[in-house]
Order: C-alpha cells, then structure tokens, then sequence
C-alpha cells in the first residue's frame, strides 16, 4: 500500500496499475488464507471440545444408571457427578484458550523483545578535544557494508586532508565516493584501519560531538514540509535572518527564493516536490553552510546546477568560506578542477590525488574522464 501510494507517479508513468493491482491483491489473498487457516482451526476446537463434555455425561449417565440399580448409588450422586464433570471439562477449555492466548503473546514479545535490544552499533567514545580544526585522515581504510554480501567497497584508502583544504573526489557511478565520505561523520564504521579527524579517531569522539564539526548534504537532498525559512535554519536552529540569508546567498539560492512571492516563508511542499532539482540542491547546500562546522562535505551536490551558477556557488565557497575543509564530490570535471587536489576513486581506490594540472600529465583514469566529458559537451572550463 504504501509502496503504491509514495510512487504513485511511477506507477502512472510505466502504465503498470494492473500489475500493481495484481501484487496488490496477492498480498492481500496471502493475509486472507493464513487467517482463514487459523479461524477454520479454531472453529474445530469448539465442537470437538464440545463432543468429547458430551459423551462424557452420556457416559457417566450410562454408567450412573447402572449403578443406581445395582449398587444403590442415589440419582442425586449422578447428577453431582455430571455437575463436576463439566466443572473440569470448561475448566480444560478454558486452559485451551489461555494458552492459545499465550502462545501468540510469546510470539509478539520475541520480537519486540528483538527490537528494544537492539544496541546501537554506533557507540560513544570519550576523547579529550583538540586544538586542530578540521583535518580529515584515512589510514588503510577498508569496509564492507554491515549485512551486506561481504562486497569490499572501499580497499585500503589513504587520504589526508588539511584544514581548508578543497578536495574534491571524482569517480564513476557506484565507485564507493559516498561510502568513502559517510565514514567520516561515522555514519559507519571501518572494517580496517582507522579514519581521524582533527587527529582523533572518530570511534573516540563522543557521536554528537563528531557530527557537530561535520556539516554534510547529502546526494539525495532531503527537505521538509515546513518554510524554506525553517528548512535551512534545520543546519542551526538559533541562526538569525541574517545568516540565514547569507547561507542563501553563498548557495546562490537568494534569486531564486526572493523570486517567490511569499520569500523565505514559502513552504515546501512534502520531500520538497514544488521545488526544482536544483532549488533542492541549493537549499540542501544552503543547510549544510549554515551549520557553520569545520568540514563541510558535498555528495553530488550540485549535479543538478548549470555550469554558471555551479562556478559561482565554488567561488563563493573560495572566499566566504575559506577556512572550512571542504570535500566535494562531483561527475564533472569542470565542477571540480579548480579544487586544491583531486582524488580520482577507482572501484573503491584511490588511484591518484592531485592538483587538475597534474593528473592531467599523470593519470590515464583521469585523462580516460577528461576525453569524454570533452566528447559530450565541450564545457570543461564551465565559464
Ligand atoms: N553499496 C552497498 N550498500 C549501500 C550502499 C552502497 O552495498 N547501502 C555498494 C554499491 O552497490 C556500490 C558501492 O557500495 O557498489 C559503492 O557505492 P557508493 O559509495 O554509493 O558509490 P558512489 O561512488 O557514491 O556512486 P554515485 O556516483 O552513483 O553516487
Ligand atoms: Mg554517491
């Protein structure tokens, strides 16, 4: 239902409402049989119960008359004996039923059970605070996603990354740059060696102190119904108009909020769908800078911005926010060159790092990104 329900576009679009409806009423057909199973169980119960009280007062009736003629047992006693008999036989039935009862509770309890024990995987360290502001490290990094099939997606990384430095990470689709980045908030933990920031490990940290140097957005923005105005101040809830704006503008989104009617108080429609692409991306980005932390990440942030208004957003990130760390993960090479260094990712490698002008004489992966993107479009240099 739900499925259905969130993608009700999709559906429309691939005209598969007939299929869905299908899935849909197999679910439903499935729920429909497991209960008839158990209701046709029970409905047996009661007249075999009812059977077996019976034919034990048509036999204690047998077998009393009996004796009321022979061994001068009175009718009274019978019928006492019938009396009890059934006192136990309801009694029997009703254990029945408790421990139907029981049994479907133990059942319930086991899994919630499951859940409440569950211990975060993620757990508090207790590091003492430093004087470095902002330097990222990987040593040997290596890791698997936790259940998932084993799958290596990051092999022994090795990256540092000093304060106000602009890195910016380059690679093909599925090459592990959003693994290798969600480390660094430890949104998971390694398999091998360490990741550190401002020279402690990030296990150490205290989790809510970790993330508060880390601003992030993430590759799929995510937004809130509620006003733009609310939307960007989630990155810190006591910013002023002020710094709100000034987030804004750095994002460049201002011309494009201010061209609404209602301004900062729009509101944003539920996982922001009255907004464009880029409109979410900028607001996302927007957050991230008014979170005012020590390293800011970009997932693919700007994919979906022009060449134009993408080099004016890095410009503005050059100068307004120039003693942030910065790691920047982009497709397009003319989104990133201008960046300190590059690291080129390679199915879950780092095979080089430097500046653009050096890859481009030393590295055949990034020569191999550069011909193509040329191929496409032309528009390396952006402007
Ligand atoms: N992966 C996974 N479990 C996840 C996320 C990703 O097993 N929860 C795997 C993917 O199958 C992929 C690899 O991890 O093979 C790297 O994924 P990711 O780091 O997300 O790749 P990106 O380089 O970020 O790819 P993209 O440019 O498409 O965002
Ligand atoms: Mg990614």
């Amino acid at each position: 239902m739900q499925e259905n329900v969130a993608g009700a576009r999709v559906v429309k679009a691939y005209v598969r409402e007939d299929y869905e409806k299908k899935r849909f009423g197999k679910a439903n057909q499935d729920l429909v049989d497991t209960q008839l199973h158990i209701l046709l169980m029970l409905s047996y119960m009661t007249p075999i119960m009812n059977i077996v009280l019976n034919a034990a007062v048509v036999a204690v009736i047998y077998v009393g008359g009996i004796r009321v003629q022979t061994a001068g047992v009175t009718p009274g006693n019978v019928m006492a004996a019938i009396t009890y008999l059934s006192y136990i036989l309801n009694g029997v039935m009703m254990f029945a039923m408790i421990f139907q009862s029981v049994s479907r509770g133990m059942a319930s309890y086991r899994r919630i059970k499951e859940v409440l024990d569950c211990e975060p995987v993620i757990a508090d360290g207790s590091a003492a605070a430093t004087s470095q502001k902002g330097r990222v490290e990987l040593n040997h990094v290596s890791f698997a996603y936790p259940g998932g099939n084993g799958e290596q997606v990051l092999t022994d990384v090795n990256l540092v990354i000093e304060p106000g430095e602009t890195v910016a990470l380059l690679g093909s689709t599925g090459s592990g740059k959003t693994s290798l980045v969600s480390l660094i908030p430890r949104f998971y933990d390694v398999t091998d060696g360490e990741v550190l920031v401002d020279g402690v490990n990030v296990k150490d940290y205290k989790v809510s102190e970790l993330r508060d140097k880390i601003a992030i957005a993430l590759q799929k923005s995510e937004l809130f119904s509620k006003t733009i105005r609310e939307n960007i101040k989630w990155g810190n809830p006591e910013a002023t108009d002020e710094q709100v704006l000034a987030a804004a503008e750095a994002a460049q989104a201002t011309e494009f909020i201010f061209s609404k009617p209602e301004g900062l108080d729009t509101m944003v429609a539920e996982k922001g769908m009255s907004l464009s692409g880029g409109q979410k991306q900028r607001l996302a980005i927007s957050r991230a800078l008014l979170k005012n932390a020590e390293i800011l990440i970009l997932d693919d942030s700007t994919s979906a911005l022009d060449l134009k208004t993408e080099a004016r957003l890095y410009e503005a990130l050059r100068t307004t926010y120039r003693q942030v760390t910065k790691i920047i993960i982009a497709q397009r090479i003319a989104s990133v060159r201008g960046a300190d260094r590059i690291a080129v990712v390679d199915n879950g490698r780092i095979v080089a790092c430097a500046p653009h002008e050096e890859l481009m004489r030393s590295c055949e992966i990034y020569q191999d990104i550069y011909r193509s993107q040329l191929k496409e479009g032309g528009e390396i240099y952006g402007e």
